[in-house]
């Protein structure tokens, strides 16, 4: 599929919320994209299939998740929706043709980040994170962040996930936490090197 078909099949089949939120997303990692030199191909297709399984339900996201053989670790079992990423990446590729590796990888980590992220890992995170329609405790200052430095914004955002699933008592994901702890300890070694 090109990008009008994928986008025209996207409008269908997710609500219209989730569509706008879709294209602030696109907008926004198309931005951080010229911020911080990536390719905007990558980072648009990214964007705009990160949330193409976001309509299945819990049951859904299992079944699908099952029959392509993806990991479903007891978080995951018990907090479906946290599948929809990974199970965004195999829709990504299979329905909607995408084959590159980068791409589905950064599709397929958005929601709990990843150990190892890339710059297009860390810009699809964060476009998720902060495009103009999110409203939440400490936002403007992860977006401020975001406008010169990517992986400080990326650590911002994964402290304030981590602090707000710990405050919901919601389950959190192991990937974030290993996410978290990745960014630091190279910034911690860029630091150390520098000195
Ligand atoms: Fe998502
Ligand atoms: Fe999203």
């Amino acid at each position: 599929m090109n990008w009008t078909e994928i986008e025209d099949d996207l409008r269908k089949r997710l609500s219209p919320k989730r569509f706008k939120h879709t294209q602030n997303v696109v907008e926004v990692a198309h931005q951080l994209a010229d911020r911080f030199g990536c390719d905007q191909q990558q980072v648009r297709l990214a964007a705009l299939l990160h949330d193409c399984a976001k309509h299945l339900t819990d049951q859904q996201q299992l079944d699908y998740a099952k029959k392509h053989h993806l990991n479903i670790d007891p978080v995951c079992q018990n907090d479906p929706q946290l599948l929809h990423g990974p199970v965004a990446a195999v829709l990504a590729s299979e329905r909607y043709g995408i084959k590159d590796p980068a791409i589905l990888k950064a599709i397929e980590c958005h929601t709990t980040g990843s150990k190892n992220m890339t710059t297009l890992d860390k810009i699809i995170y964060l476009a998720d994170y902060i495009e103009k329609d999110r409203c939440f405790p400490g936002v403007d200052a992860i977006r401020q962040m975001a406008e010169s430095d990517l992986d400080r914004a990326t650590i911002m955002a994964l402290t304030n996930c981590i602090c707000h699933v710990a405050e919901t008592e919601a389950l959190l994901h192991q990937n974030t936490i290993e996410a978290r702890n990745d960014l630091i300890i190279k910034q911690k070694n860029i630091l150390y090197k520098s000195n």
